[in-house]
C-alpha cells in the first residue's frame, strides 16, 4: 500500500472519494460499498457516458480526449454538487491521466482517491467474465498503458491486488484523513 502524501487538510466532514483504475479493478464494486459504509451518495462515471461513447467502446475502440472532455466534465459536475451541499459522496471513476483528475479537483478540491490496481491476467479473468458490461477486454491493454498512478501531492492511496472490496473499503477508511482513529464512527 502507497499512501501519497496531502497536501491539503481536508475541506469536508463528508469525504467526496474516487475510487479509480482500470477496467476490473473493483472500482463499481467497492464504490458502492464504500459510500454505503460512510452514509453518503454513489455514483458511477460510466453511468454518465452518452450513448455515443458507450457505442464506440463496445466497438472496441478506446475514447480519446476530445470523447473525454463532456464526460470528465459531467463527473466533476456531480463531485462540485455534493462538495456544494456538503453531503460527500462516492464515485467510480477510471481517472486514470493526471490531467483527467486536475479536471475533477476543479470544483472539489478535496477529493480523495483510491487507487486500485491488480495483475493483468487478474484483471483479464475478471472482465471476460463479465458479460453485461460495455468494455471489452481489447481495450484493458489501452487501459494500462494510459494509467498514470497518483502524483506527490494529489490526496489519496494505491493499493494493488485487493483481497475483496470489503478490504479495499477497509483500507481506505484507515486512510481517510477524515476520519481519524478517535472519531472514526462504529458502523
Ligand atoms: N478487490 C477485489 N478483489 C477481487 N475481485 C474483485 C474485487 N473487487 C471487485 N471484484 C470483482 O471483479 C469484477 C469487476 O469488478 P467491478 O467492480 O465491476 O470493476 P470495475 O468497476 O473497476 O470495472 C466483479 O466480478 C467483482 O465482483
Ligand atoms: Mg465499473
Amino acid at each position: 500500500m502507497t499512501v501519497v502524501e496531502s497536501t491539503q487538510d481536508p475541506l469536508s466532514r463528508a469525504p467526496c472519494v474516487v475510487v479509480m483504475g482500470v477496467s476490473g479493478t473493483g472500482k463499481t464494486t467497492t464504490a458502492r460499498l464504500l459510500a454505503r459504509r460512510l452514509g453518503v451518495p454513489f455514483a458511477d462515471a460510466d453511468d454518465l457516458h452518452s450513448r455515443a461513447d458507450i457505442d464506440k467502446m463496445a466497438s472496441g475502440l478506446p475514447l480519446d480526449d476530445s470523447d473525454r472532455g463532456p464526460w470528465l466534465a459531467a463527473v466533476g459536475d456531480w463531485l462540485r454538487a455534493r462538495t456544494a451541499a456538503g453531503t460527500g459522496g462516492v464515485m467510480a471513476c477510471s481517472a486514470l491521466k493526471r490531467r483527467y483528475r486536475d479536471v475533477l479537483r476543479t470544483g472539489a478540491p478535496g477529493v480523495y482517491f483510491l487507487l486500485l490496481t491488480a495483475d493483468r491476467d487478474e484483471l483479464l479473468a475478471r472482465i471476460t467474465g463479465r458479460t453485461e458490461h460495455f468494455m471489452p477486454a481489447a481495450l484493458l491493454d489501452s487501459q494500462l498503458a494510459a494509467l498514470e498512478p497518483l502524483q506527490p501531492g494529489e490526496r489519496g492511496v494505491a493499493l494493488h491486488g485487493s483481497r475483496n472490496a470489503q478490504h479495499a473499503v477497509e483500507v481506505v477508511m484507515r486512510s481517510l484523513p477524515e476520519y481519524t482513529a478517535q472519531d472514526r464512527p462504529d458502523r
